[in-house]
């Protein structure tokens, strides 16, 4: 038996509030798949992820196949005081380091990144990561992912991360984080000849 060939990414393209919530499930679904979480995960997360859409600087990319399936989707907004994930990082500097330095101020959330397994491993997930960067607002981007030498974490290494905090613990998730952060915008994509990995 052969392999069903990899979708072909056709076309990589902002979406508006609207064109995301119409295609909700399809994107949950592309989450819980790359992420290896249970089905019953995507209808948890739909609240969520429909309350984040109406935050102050929110921006989606998705990436389609050529059959107009979505891919690929990555979104993000403007942190702010309040917000559930700006106060764990909060907390956490203010533990380990004893204060936030600038790092809270004016920062762009990288909230969610997944690209479906079937189309990993071809740099998609980094041209959504760029596309969502080159128009996101704020003076730096944080985001945070398990700790664990991920296909993530050689994403965020290549694109110049550096850590803000590292295996710390959010509340409620026993597992380890690590909170990245780089200013913006990003730097070119270097050439293939010129990575380390
Ligand atoms: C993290 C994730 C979004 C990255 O997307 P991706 O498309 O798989 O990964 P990249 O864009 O980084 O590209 C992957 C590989 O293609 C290579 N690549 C980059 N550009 C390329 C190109 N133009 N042509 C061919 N290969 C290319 C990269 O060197 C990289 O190699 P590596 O995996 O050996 O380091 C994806 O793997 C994913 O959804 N993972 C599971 C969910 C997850 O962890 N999300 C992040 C949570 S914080």
């Amino acid at each position: 038996m052969t392999a069903a060939p990899s979708p072909r990414c056709d076309r990589i393209t902002e979406l508006t509030s609207d064109q995301l919530r119409a295609r909700l499930a399809e994107a949950l679904q592309v989450y819980v798949t790359a992420m290896g979480y249970p089905p019953s995960t995507a209808q948890q997360r739909a609240p969520m992820w429909s309350a984040h859409m109406l935050r102050a600087g929110w921006r989606c990319i998705g990436a389609f196949s050529d059959q107009d399936e979505l891919i690929g989707i990555g979104y993000g907004y403007l942190g702010a005081p309040g917000q559930w994930w700006h106060e764990q990082v909060q907390r956490g500097l203010l533990r380990t380091v004893g204060n936030t330095g600038d790092w809270l101020d004016d920062y762009f959330e990288l909230t969610e990144l997944h690209v479906h397994p079937a189309s990993q491993g071809g740099g998609l997930g980094e041209e959504i990561l760029r596309r969502l960067l080159a128009g996101a607002p704020g003076a730096k981007v944080l985001l945070s992912t398990p700790e664990g030498p991920t296909r993530a974490w050689r994403l965020y290494r290549r694109v110049g991360f550096t850590d803000v905090l590292r295996n710390y613990r959010f509340a409620g998730d026993p597992r380890p984080f690590a909170v990245l952060g780089r200013p913006l915008p990003l730097d070119p994509p270097q050439p293939p000849s010129h990575r380390t990995h």
